[in-house]
């Protein structure tokens, strides 16, 4: 998931072509507005803070934004929103105010693609497991647990999880008018194909709308 990448300009502010990768973690792609709430971000820009804490090799144009405090862009101003194992991390309320956010900042026609662990998918395989401890590995892979980590780091664990009709729900209120459940890689994000990662490809469920 991490990629080497030498440091580049940052995409522009306004102009056609806004892009953003919310909860990018490691795998943001250049000419894209990579936001990161993870506080290793800032800590990883310390040498010494970096090699004495062994920090994730954050890509210098992830920017460190709490999503939930608004996205830093002005209405009708972004083309493509992307967004991948991130919306599970926030509350219900949390991610439809997220997605109303998308919606403003988004220009008529400017799409937003969400990708979630898909839970219909987790309860399938917990339901045809015979292990005796299947519950436990039901009950982890959701990963709704609290721990000392939400402290440091809000949105470590899980808050929620989506089934289609939960996702296509919570965009319908945000008000999109355009919500399909969609496929790997089947997008009209023109650079999906770098953007969405083959690794979460058996675990996602994808859905695209448009403004
Ligand atoms: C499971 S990772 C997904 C990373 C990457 N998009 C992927 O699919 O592998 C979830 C990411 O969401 C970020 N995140 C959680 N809460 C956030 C928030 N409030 N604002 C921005 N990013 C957040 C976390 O820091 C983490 O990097």
């Amino acid at each position: 998931m991490t990629r080497a990448r030498a440091v580049l300009p940052s995409p522009p502010m306004s102009g056609p072509e806004i892009k953003i990768n919310i909860g990018c973690g490691l795998s943001g792609i250049p000419g894209w507005h990579n936001l990161d709430n993870s506080p290793t971000i800032l800590l990883s820009r310390i040498p010494i803070v970096k090699s004495l804490l062994k920090t994730p090799a954050w890509p210098s144009d992830v920017r460190r934004c709490d999503v939930r405090k608004g996205l830093p862009f002005s209405e009708s101003a972004v083309r493509y929103i992307y967004s991948s194992h991130a919306f599970e991390h926030f509350t219900w309320p949390e991610s439809r105010a997220i997605a109303r956010d998308c919606l403003r900042v988004l220009q008529p026609g400017g799409v937003l693609r969400v990708v979630v662990p898909e839970l219909e998918l987790i309860v399938r395989e917990y339901l045809a497991d015979p292990n005796p401890y299947a519950a436990h590995t039901f009950l982890s892979r959701l990963s709704l647990h609290r721990s000392l980590q939400d402290y440091v780091h809000p949105g470590s664990n899980h808050s929620q999880m989506f089934d289609a009709r939960a996702l296509v729900q919570l965009l319908r209120e945000a008000e999109f008018a355009d919500v399909e459940v969609s496929r790997y890689r089947v997008s009209a994000i023109p650079e999906i194909d770098q953007i969405e990662l083959e690794v979460r490809r058996n675990e996602s469920l994808y859905v695209e709308a448009r403004k």
